[in-house]
Formats: C-alpha cells, structure tokens, sequence
C-alpha cells in the first residue's frame, strides 16, 4: 500500500503526540488555513451530533470544505461496495471519514482509498474522541502520562480507544465492567503485549478509588439492542457522587456525550464541578483539526 496517512485506530498511528501538538497549536490561533482547497467527504451511517459538526467547522476553519453523506444519501445505502465507494470518492476529495457500525467497511474504505481516510466510530473503537480526551485531560491536569483513569460501565467501542490509549500515551487504567459487557479482548491482550498498565475488575469502587481521572459512557451505544438487560446488568456502575468521593480529590470527569443522566451518570455529577465533558467536546474541534492537517500534511 501506498504512504497514504489514514487515521483508524489509536493501535497503529505512530504519531499520535505531533497530532496532538498540531491540535493544540490550531486551538492556540496558529496555523492559519492549509488547507485551502481540500474536500473531507463525511460519511454517516450512524447518528452524530458532535463529530459531524466539529468535522465540517473544522475543516471550513482549515480553509478547506465538506460533503456529507447520510445513510440514504449514497448507493452504498442501495448496494455498491465499499471497494467501489473508495475508489470514486478519490477521484474527487482528498479525504474521507466515514462512521459506519462494521469495523471491516472501515478497513476495507482504507484498502481501496488513495486519500486518508479517518475513522469517526465504528462499533470497536472511537479514536477521534480519544485524541480530544486526551488533550482534554492534559489542558486541566497536565501531562496523562503515569496518571491513572478509571472506565467504568460498558466495555464498548470507547472502552477499546481508552486501551489503545493507555499504551500509547503511558498512562494506568483500570476498567470496571459487568463480565458479560467487558472489553474486547484483542485489545487488551494487545495492552498487555505491549507492556501497558491495563487493569480489569467488576468492582466499580476498585476501579476508580485514587484515580485522577473517571471515565464513564452510555449504557446503550448506537445499535445495541438489549436495552433493558444492559440497564439490569450496568445499574451499579452509575457514576454518582458517592463513587467520585473514592477517586482523588482533584479528579475529572469525562463522558464523550450524548449522556444519559439518571443511567451511566447522574446529574449532579454531569454538571458538578469535576465535570469537564463541554470541554471534551470543544476539543473533538481542536484535536480533529490536528488529525486532518497531519493525513492531508
Ligand atoms: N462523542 C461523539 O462522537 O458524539 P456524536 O455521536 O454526537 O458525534
Ligand atoms: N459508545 C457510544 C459512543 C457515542 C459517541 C456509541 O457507540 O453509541
């Protein structure tokens, strides 16, 4: 394959930090609009808010444009392959990112692409939002590495980012999760593979007791279908007030949104004053700009 820069997954981006100070040096007023001229094509076969939005702003303050494409938008929706996609959507921009539920259309995207093509979530991981988290955490707390963030709930596509991340940026995280819901496997082998500090446990209490940092997620991701057992199965990792008093007296809290107060977070502690998840979001702007100046450098 060709030196093409995709950005899938925070496992295989060698360059994670020169992004990430790319990022930040956009968030600072510096950089000005590389990329004039640039087309991102946006594909959405899933619901989004926030990665669509900071995309487009992101991408119009680089100088550059955007077309997005929902489900019913294009002939992938009626058939056409994604070998097919790939090759036709080169010919006209020089970016793509797609947020699809199969982790295979992405890799499959980035096979036949010859522009970057960048992943906005799929079912095993999310790593755009990791990008911000990350710089979210060092912009209240400073440098991640050798800290401790505990994950507590659901062992999903964010769960997954949050393991690439520990190894890739040198940070402890210990994950509380139901057995039934824990976190990809592959990926925490990985972790281990790789030396990284990645601990499990079912005690939400275990997980977050000392940590600088409480991470926790939606009980029912885009496309679950087991709603009300996934309910049964995560009530006791409600992150509440009483579960924040156990981690370290200056901890944050992170949710990548859409949250669902009264589920995986209550209000009090959503909109308490450890809470940072407004400037997470701020960051998806600032660190997918950094994502899109380095694929299409
Ligand atoms: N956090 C996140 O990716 O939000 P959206 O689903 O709104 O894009
Ligand atoms: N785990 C969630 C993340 C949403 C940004 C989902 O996949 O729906």
């Amino acid at each position: 394959m060709s030196a093409v820069k995709h950005f899938l997954d925070l496992l295989d981006t060698a360059t994670l930090r020169g992004i990430l100070d790319l990022g930040d040096s956009f968030k600072k007023g510096a950089g000005g609009t590389p990329l004039t001229g640039k087309t991102l094509v946006m594909i959405f076969e899933k619901p989004s808010t926030r990665t669509r939005v900071s995309f487009q702003v992101g991408m119009q303050q680089l100088g550059g444009q955007v077309v997005v494409l929902g489900e019913r938008d294009s002939q992938l929706g009626r058939g056409e392959t994604v070998a097919d996609t790939a090759r036709v959507l080169s010919r006209y921009a020089d970016a793509i990112m797609i947020r699809t539920n199969d982790p295979e259309k992405l890799r499959q995207l980035a096979e036949y692409a010859d522009v970057p093509v960048i992943n906005g979530l799929t079912d095993a991981s999310h790593p755009c939002q990791l990008m911000a988290d990350v710089m979210t955490f060092e912009d209240h707390r400073g440098p991640i590495a050798g800290r401790t963030v505990a994950w507590v709930g659901d062992g999903n596509n964010m769960a997954t980012s949050w393991i690439h991340a520990a190894v890739r940026f040198g940070f402890s995280l210990r994950l509380a999760c139901p057995s039934e819901l824990a976190p990809d496997a592959g990926a925490v082998q990985w972790a281990k593979d790789q030396g990284g500090d990645v601990m499990l446990t079912g005690e939400a209490a275990t997980a977050v007791e000392a940590a600088d940092c409480v991470v926790t997620d939606t009980w029912v991701s885009m496309g679950d279908a087991d709603a009300e057992a996934r309910h049964a199965l995560l009530e006791p990792y409600q992150v509440d007030e009483a579960l924040m008093g156990r981690a370290a007296a200056d901890a944050i809290f992170m949710h990548c949104l859409p949250a669902h107060r009264g589920d995986e977070v209550t209000d009090q502690v959503i909109e308490g004053e450890q809470s940072v998840v407004f400037d997470e979001a701020e960051n998806r702007l600032h660190a997918q700009k950094g994502i899109l100046a380095w694929c299409l450098g």
